[in-house]
């Protein structure tokens, strides 16, 4: 296994998951040297990989280097990450170079945040007499627990820092998002020129407030083009899902929402992205009910430029299905601005399969004739075509027993089995598009379907 990975990797020496593939075989086979330098490279290629950094410390403690694995960790450990792993790793160093105390801290730590990386052996070994699940287990907590839009906080912690993660620094950028230009610069005169020149609009009685509502079909990039303006615009970036709100308990609801806008006013500049606005209009039968339309207020409230707080966070909305939303979200100051979001065009398709293609043991190629022949794909879809691929070729890894790369042909071949999901959605807009075409709100769908220049 080991060797025909190896082979495999000169082919493709920084094909991730090859490599991690590796890794884990040199583990099995106890090369330690090779596992070490197998993370090493890894981290070079993705340097905040938490499963490699965890690798390469756990390759020290495997090669009997207690303490360097033991500094590394700590100094990792210092961060707060989240990567259940590195807890479960950390108890079984201090349980070889600390105390046992301490081993079980870090193994509590560990469950706190992933169940799953229980460890039965060390376990046994670190509560002999069984670990009291009653009162520690994660998974049977004592306390009621409420929802948030980011899990569940617990309701006996008054006091303590706020139950929300760490805001997602800028990582992506326009660069990342292949094609679409006229998008970016729809984006660039809509929210970064403002943004830059607030003075300039002003004297031109221009607002610069507001927020912007990304529509169209799905699976065509706009949770990735709002995580890439906020990059572009150097901006923390924060999600909010509307679904999730929704599901909480009724009367918190309002109090969350603002509680999350107030976070990212506190994290400015923040682009603030807002999934599925139109969960709030989805079920106007709910929505009618007074709950529902506290919380539409509530909402709209938050939104309003006219609240000078919302300086520095832009807010970003995305849909599938804009008609669906009601026109008071549409007011000045509120989604003000609207931008249609195509599926990826030729030129997006080539970048999009490209970096699909970084993924997995593709055999170069050109994927310009791919892209051609896959007119109306999104990117959901060109990950489809992928999966189609990749299980041909794993049938045939399976035969041979080695790792057999995926070929143009197979890819070809795949793409006329994929039907693009975008059709289905460009059906129903045409219909919205020509008849609830209030004041032009739709043009640029009727324009992409040829029915208007
Ligand atoms: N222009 C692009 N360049 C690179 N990748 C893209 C591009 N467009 C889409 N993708 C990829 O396609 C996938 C779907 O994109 P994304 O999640 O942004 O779609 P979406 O419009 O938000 O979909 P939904 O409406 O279902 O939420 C992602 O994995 C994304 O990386
Ligand atoms: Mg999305």
């Amino acid at each position: 296994m080991r060797e025909s990975l190896k082979a495999a990797l000169t082919n493709s020496p920084d094909n991730l998951p090859l490599l991690i593939l590796y890794a884990q075989a040199c583990e099995e086979d106890l090369e330690f040297q090779e596992l070490q330098e197998t993370w090493e490279h890894v981290l070079t290629l993705s340097p905040m990989h938490e499963q490699a950094r965890c690798g390469l410390i756990n390759s020290f403690y495997l090669a009997g280097k207690l303490s360097e694995a033991a500094v590394r960790l700590e100094a990792w450990l210092a961060e707060g990450p989240d990567y259940a792993p590195a807890y479960i790793l950390a108890s079984r160093i201090a349980l070889a170079d600390g105390t046992l105390e301490e081993a079980r801290v870090y193994y509590d730590e560990g469950l706190k945040r992933d169940a799953s990386v229980s460890d039965p052996g060390l376990e046994q070994t670190l509560y002999p007499e069984g670990r009291n699940t009653e009162e520690d287990d994660p998974m049977t907590p004592e306390e009621p627990q409420r929802m948030t839009p980011f899990g569940p906080i617990s309701m006996d912690r008054e006091g303590d820092e706020p139950p929300f993660p760490d805001f997602e620094a800028p990582k992506l950028n326009f660069q990342d998002v292949g094609g679409m230009e006229a998008l970016k610069e729809e984006i660039r005169m809509k929210v970064l020129y403002p943004m830059e020149n607030p003075k300039l609009f002003e004297a031109y009685g221009k607002s610069v407030g507001g927020g912007v509502l990304l529509y169209g079909p799905p699976g065509c990039g706009k949770t990735l083009i709002s995580r890439a303006t906020a990059g572009e615009i150097n901006a923390n970036f924060l999600t909010l899902s509307l679904h999730e709100v929704l599901n909480m308990w009724i009367g918190s609801s309002e109090k969350q929402l603002h509680a999350l806008f107030e976070l990212a006013r506190q994290h400015k500049p923040c682009v603030l992205f807002i999934d599925e606005v139109d969960a709030l209009a989805a079920d106007r039968r709910d929505m009618r009910q007074s709950a529902g339309r506290t919380l539409i207020n509530q909402f709209l409230a938050e939104m309003d430029s006219s609240h000078e707080e919302n300086d520095g966070v832009l807010i970003l909305g995305a849909t599938n299905s804009p008609w669906h939303i009601d026109p008071a979200f549409r007011r000045p100051g509120r989604f003000d601005r609207i931008v249609f979001v195509p599926p990826p065009d030729e030129g997006a398709r080539e970048a999009i399969l490209n970096v699909m293609a970084r993924e997995k043991p593709v055999e170069k190629m050109n994927f310009r004739t791919l892209a051609k022949v896959t007119k109306e794909f999104s990117g959901a879809d060109l990950k489809a075509l992928f999966d189609v691929a990749t299980e041909e070729a794993l049938t045939e890894a399976m035969k041979s027993g080695r790792v057999v790369p995926i070929t143009g042909k197979q890819l070809v071949k795949a793409a006329k089995k994929v039907k693009p999901s975008t059709s289905d959605w460009f059906a129903s807009a045409k219909n919205y598009a020509m008849y609830a075409n209030q004041s032009g709100l739709y043009d640029q769908v009727l324009e992409y379907m040829g029915l208007k220049s």
